[in-house]
């Protein structure tokens, strides 16, 4: 792959807006400042490149992002991980051995709805990895090898599995053992790295591609510098060449066909930012994050995760729930990721001010202490199957009151901040179980299929 150089599109957009030109081509606000930022907010206009049909600075920021992910090619996504994550579905469907019937994905149980989305698109069939103890928290889907293998044996044509790492508590799976696994068996893994983009650059550096996986995609706006929306589809270098060839066919199968200049220029700039010592900056911020952390484990508090840059409290142990720290902290004007009734999630990056982080750390040493709140370990365990995703998606659905829905037909995705595990996923039937984790999710009310 020819090697990117600067910043090109970024490059490109300034020289442009600085022009002055007429402009009588999209977007209708033509320049005019009202947000400040539509002077660089341009179209498919000559020499800007075109996402999808990508040749000149917007395949030259791309490949320059691939340098620095190091793999086999890297696509930009102004539309998220869920627009990567379609597409590293179609691609595997498009591998896939099996000939003639629904494509079988094996994946792990807390996969992001984006992933429903596509098996719902493209009716697959997903066999689950189940997490081995609700130890794994809501968010979490720890499974041991083991299980794959078996599930493996038991589908060897599976188009791919399929895992989402890290999660949104930030815990991690063992991605060499699981790519290992998989391949043994000549299937694919897809990774959902959603929130672990920042990680191929730390000091010891991990990424789902280094770490074997054949495509994953990454979300550059939940850890890196880009703007809401900017991701990345990796490819592996050693993937099957239908990814390649296929991919930008694939991205636009499910993007706009006016992707946003702004986060592709921010996506542009991203790579600036990495190239910039953005170790030594990753590593002060997970060193001082890392410091609060062990602070407040000498004082009580529990913590969850092994992800340098997020901080994963268990308030119980100090007798608050999640939701109740979140509330008390955002009163101190410290506002965090996720929140629910055990779980508080801090999310950092190397452009919180070192004021940020004072302010996290002196909000959570003046919590005071209060009688603990035993955590409540909710299972989740597998469900029957009574029709397919795709059947229950499209078919026709009513609402009903979560504690009259066990029995029922799950019509739609029932979780509450993704990816909370999936309670129950479209086509499964409610049990017990799952209403109780659906409510858990804070969720009254959920979408079943009708019956006559
Ligand atoms: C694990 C995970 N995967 C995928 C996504 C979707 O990412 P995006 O918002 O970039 O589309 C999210 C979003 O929160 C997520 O948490």
């Amino acid at each position: 792959m020819a090697e990117g150089k600067g910043t090109p599109l970024a490059d490109f957009i300034k020289s442009y807006a600085a022009e002055g030109t007429a402009r009588f081509h999209m977007p209708g606000h033509k320049g005019a400042s009202l947000l400040g930022c539509e002077r660089e907010d341009i179209t498919e206009i000559p020499g800007a490149d075109s996402l999808y049909e990508a040749g000149g600075v917007i395949r030259r920021s791309e490949e320059r992002a691939s340098r620095l992910f190091g793999t086999g090619d890297t696509l930009f996504s102004a539309e998220g991980s869920s627009q990567c994550i379609r597409a590293m579905v179609y691609l595997a469907c498009l591998s896939g051995r099996r000939k003639g019937s629904r494509p079988v994905f094996i994946a792990a149980r807390n996969a992001h709805k984006a992933f429903i989305s596509a098996a719902a698109l493209m009716d697959i069939d997903v066999e689950w990895l189940w997490p081995e103890s609700p130890e794994s928290g809501i968010c979490g889907c720890r499974f041991d090898t083991g299980q794959l293998e078996s599930l493996l044996e038991r589908v060897p044509d599976a188009a791919a599995v399929y895992i989402t790492s890290p999660d949104y508590l930030g815990g991690c799976q063992d991605i060499p053992a699981i790519a290992a696994a998989a391949h043994r068996r000549g299937v694919p893994l897809l990774v959902d790295n959603a929130h672990g983009a920042y990680m191929a650059f730390l000091a010891q550096p991990r990424h789902p591609i280094r770490d074997g996986a054949d495509m994953c995609c990454d979300s550059a706006h939940k850890t890196l510098s880009a703007l809401t929306g900017g991701a990345y589809l990796h490819i592996a270098a050693s993937a099957p060449e239908i990814f390649f060839k296929r991919a930008r066919r694939a991205m636009e199968l499910f993007g706009s066909t006016s992707p946003s200049y702004l986060i592709l220029k921010s996506l542009d700039l991203a790579n600036a930012v990495m190239e910039d010592g953005f170790t030594e900056k990753l590593e002060l911020a997970a060193v001082r994050l890392g410091s609060i952390k062990s602070h407040l484990e000498a004082l009580g508090w529990q913590t969850a995760g092994d992800e340098p840059l997020k901080l994963t409290l268990k308030p119980g142990s100090m007798g608050w729930s999640g939701n109740h720290l979140a509330a008390r902290l955002a009163d101190r004007g410290v506002v965090c990721e996720y929140s629910d009734r055990d779980h508080t999630v801090f999310m950092a990056s190397p452009f919180n001010t070192p004021e940020d982080f004072s302010r996290l750390e002196s909000a959570l040493l003046d919590v005071e202490r209060r009688e603990p709140i035993p955590e409540l370990l909710l299972p989740i365990t597998s469900k029957r199957r009574a029709m397919s995703i795709r059947e229950a998606v499209m078919g026709k659905a009513i609402d009903t009151a979560v504690q009259d829905s066990p029995g029922r037909t799950a019509a739609f995705i029932s979780a509450s901040c993704p990816p909370a595990i999936l309670p129950v996923t479209p086509g499964e039937i409610i049990d017990r179980e799952a209403a109780e984790l659906i409510r858990y999710c804070g969720i009254e009310r959920v979408s079943v299929v009708e019956e006559y």
